[in-house]
């Protein structure tokens, strides 16, 4: 237990047309109201962000996108800025595992693209974890510590406020093998949260909320939201269903 706000966030992926978005949004939003403890956002894709906004509107559901450019504008084809972003989003989802594996990306651009989030207003879940490999080889700290320091590098205090971090190790994501409780617990308080403090001060450092992703389902979220350094989740799979989404906020909720 601690006194950071709790977060549930949607990561849709790449799911919903519009109608879906629609259907969705209608179901969720009004069941996912007084839920005063739990900040929460839905992700969906690009094409349905504008939708998502005026299906939310002035509930306490908020809107973010699930990657963006780092660049303002420009010969950039098929890439979408965070100006365009900040019409319709509070937060950006950047470096999830998907787009470093399938699309190349790196602590580098990840790092750019905080930088441009954050001056655009837009905030950022920075998204870290190992793989199989590395958790078998005994590399989880040190590849999570260092995604956080170069994903994290030349912000300064004030950004760090507005920067959430979502610990997702890949192995659990999509596979219905989340971590346990108490392993993702140490890697959020023994790895995380250090470095954390050590770039930010101490007080910033503990102010910036840890999310677990992979594998969260309305079963296990209680036990894991129960654990004194998980802040809430980054839900994939149980994002796309009102019912499973709904019984997740909850948890999060029925923890603080
Ligand atoms: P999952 O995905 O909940 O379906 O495992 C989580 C994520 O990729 O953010």
């Amino acid at each position: 237990m601690n006194n950071r706000r709790a977060m549930v966030a949607g990561n849709w992926k790449m799911n919903k047309t519009l109608t879906e978005t629609s259907e969705l949004l209608k179901a969720m939003v009004t069941l996912l109201s007084g839920f005063s403890k739990v900040d929460i956002v839905v992700c969906p894709p690009f094409t349905n962000l504008s939708l998502a906004r005026l299906e939310t509107g002035e509930s306490e559901v908020k809107v973010g996108a699930q990657n963006m450019h780092w660049q303002e504008k420009g010969a950039f084809t098929g890439e979408v800025s965070a100006a365009m972003l900040a019409e319709f989003c509070d937060y950006v989802i950047l470096g999830h595992s998907e787009r470093r594996v399938l699309f190349a990306e790196t602590d580098e651009t990840v790092n750019k693209k905080v930088h441009t989030a954050l001056e655009h207003g837009l905030k950022p879940i920075v998204c870290v974890g190992e793989s199989l490999e590395q958790n078998q080889a005994g590399q989880t700290a040190a590849v999570v510590e260092k995604q956080c320091r170069e994903s994290l590098k030349d912000l300064n205090a004030e950004q760090a406020k507005q920067v959430v971090i979502a610990y997702e190790p890949v192995w659990a994501i999509g596979t219905g093998l989340a971590a346990t409780p108490e392993g993702a617990n140490e890697v959020h308080r023994d790895v995380i949260r250090p470095v954390l403090r050590e770039l930010f001060g101490a007080e910033t450092g503990d102010g910036v909320r840890i999310l677990y992703g992979g594998s969260v389902t309305p079963d296990n979220a209680a036990d894991l939201f129960g654990m004194s350094d998980i802040d809430g989740g980054l839900i994939g799979g149980a994002s796309l269903k009102a019912e499973s989404f709904v019984a997740i906020v909850r948890a999060a909720n029925d923890a603080r």
